[in-house]
């Protein structure tokens, strides 16, 4: 599939997605979203792909942010009607695929653009990225998923600093925060995003996407994660993934999971 906004590669068992739009700073507009919908979505359906990585094109941004020139003439309706297509379309889509996203952030991540980073099931970044939630400073609140997910990974008090002061967090405090994983030089990162991504690939895809749905039950009014973990772990029971790893490990060699 080719795109307009975005780049995609396939290696390894990883596909890399790459905001591409370095001149406006990889900001999110409506149809870089659309895109990054079909590339996600394709990536998980792909039987091969066991990884994905999202980042930035360009050394100076992840993304800075929703695209501020689309919305600013919008109306109540059009905004609440922004933020929940954006929700659906990209964000919450991306928390809840059962292939792992990993984000490498390499430069700024603002506003849409550490949502979206947030979104993803982990991320690392390089030494020059900067995070934050600006759009106080806007007139204006997170709206793709920002409120919720800052808080879960930082704490409440930190989460509201960051957007009631419209700051920014540089790589190390994010790191202390546990707001990223790890910190590279921007040469290493994505090496690292991908050395990373080649340990989750050594291992059942099927029980990956069960962890995912287990951990994020969690987090989803409603639901009890412990019960959702009961129910994926008998479930992991049914799989091909289980009777290979099982049995390697009792025949003392390395598994290589059928992803069944
Ligand atoms: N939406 C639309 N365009 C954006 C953008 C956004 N969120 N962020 C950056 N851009 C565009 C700029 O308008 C500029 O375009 P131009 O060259 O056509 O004028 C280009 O990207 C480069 O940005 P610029 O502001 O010149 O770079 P800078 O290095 O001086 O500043 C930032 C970098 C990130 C500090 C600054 O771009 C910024 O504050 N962006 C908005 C961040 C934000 O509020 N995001 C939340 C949105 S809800």
């Amino acid at each position: 599939m080719s795109y307009e906004n975005i780049l995609t590669a396939f290696e390894n068992n990883v596909t890399i997605i790459t905001i591409n739009r370095p001149t406006k700073l990889n900001a999110l507009n409506r149809a870089t979203i659309k895109e990054l919908h079909k590339a996600f979505k394709a990536a998980d359906e792909d039987q091969k792909t066991k990884v994905i990585i999202i980042t930035g094109s360009g050394e100076k941004a992840f993304v800075a942010g929703a695209d501020i020139s689309e919305f600013a003439d919008f109306s109540v309706s059009q905004g609440e009607k922004l933020a929940a297509e954006g929700q659906a379309l990209l964000f919450d889509f991306v928390a809840h695929l059962s292939t792992p996203v990993i984000a490498a952030v390499n430069g700024f991540a603002l506003g849409g653009g550490l949502e979206l980073a947030m979104a993803a099931h982990f991320r690392i970044a390089s030494d020059n990225a900067k995070m934050g939630l600006p759009e106080v400073s806007l007139g204006v609140i997170p709206g793709y998923g920002g409120t919720q997910r800052l808080p879960q990974l930082v704490g409440k008090g930190r989460a509201l600093e960051i957007i009631m002061t419209a700051g920014m967090v540089d790589a190390s405090q994010a790191l202390q925060y546990g707001l990223v994983n790890h910190v590279t030089t921007p040469e290493e990162l994505l090496p690292l995003a991908t050395k990373l991504a080649s340990k989750i690939t050594n291992n059942s895809s099927v029980a990956i996407a069960a962890a995912i749905a287990a951990v994020n039950a969690g987090y989803e009014d409603g639901e009890n994660g412990f019960d959702e973990e009961i129910t994926q772990f008998g479930k992991c029971f049914g799989t091909a993934d289980f009777q290979e790893g099982t049995q390697a490990f009792l025949q003392k060699r390395k598994a290589k999971f059928p992803g069944k």
